[in-house]
């Protein structure tokens, strides 16, 4: 090898280094072509624990705080009147408003023993899951369904009786087929329904 050769190897292999040493970390963090997939049914998890909170906080510091303070009271007719949304209307209508949106995503409240018969399973899916959360409430019912050509995630979570007002109100209600709902029981399930292709 002559020596202008190797001084002409040694700059191009340096500057070779040097090019790897920016670019290489960089190109690694990136994954090229292929974007990173979160799991349907943790995507359900995070969904659900979105959902369940926004509820909580509604009826605990909205609902129960004006209540407490005799200043705005919920009731079932809160569109005709100046009451305020119960909280299963909250998540009928935030459901309602996502599902008009362009996601596909869609979620709402199901049951056996529905006070409204809108909210009554409509599915062979849906009557499963409602029986088999009965068995097993602390995990959700999932399956991936069709609807025409697209795939759906769907699950169910069970919906309990947290409080001795959700059981007074249902098994007093007159359009409420069950009258002997206890505290903790599972009155019904959150549906979540999440479109696996656009
Ligand atoms: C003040 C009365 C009242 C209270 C308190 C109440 N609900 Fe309801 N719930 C209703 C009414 C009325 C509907 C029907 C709403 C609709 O579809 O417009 C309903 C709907 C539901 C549904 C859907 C099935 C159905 O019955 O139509 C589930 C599930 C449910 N409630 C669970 C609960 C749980 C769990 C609690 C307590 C955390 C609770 N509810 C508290 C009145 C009440």
């Amino acid at each position: 090898m002559s020596g202008r050769g190797f001084w002409f190897g040694l700059v191009l292999g340096a500057g070779v280094m040097g090019l790897l040493g920016q670019w290489g970390p960089a190109a690694a963090g990136k994954e090229v072509g292929q974007a990173p997939c979160i799991e349907a049914g943790l995507v359900a998890e995070y969904l659900h624990s979105v959902i369940q909170a926004d509820r909580t906080f509604y009826t605990t510091d909205v609902v129960e705080r004006m209540q407490m303070r005799g200043i705005a009271f919920a009731a079932e007719n809160w569109r005709e009147t100046s009451r305020l949304p119960l909280p299963a209307q909250y998540l009928l209508e935030t459901g309602r408003l996502v599902a008009a949106g362009r996601s596909g995503l869609q979620y709402r409240l199901i049951s056996q023993w529905a006070i409204n018969n809108k909210n009554r399973p409509n599915s062979d899916f849906e009557r499963a899951g409602l029986t088999e959360i009965l068995l097993n409430p602390d995990r959700p019912y999932t399956a991936v369904t069709t609807d025409g050509r697209t795939r759906l995630f769907q699950a169910i979570y069970a919906d309990k009786a947290a409080s001795q007002s959700c059981v007074g109100c249902h098994n007093a209600h007159p359009n409420s087929p069950k009258k002997d709902f206890k505290p903790h029981d599972v009155m019904g399930g959150i549906l979540l329904t999440i479109p696996l292709s656009h």
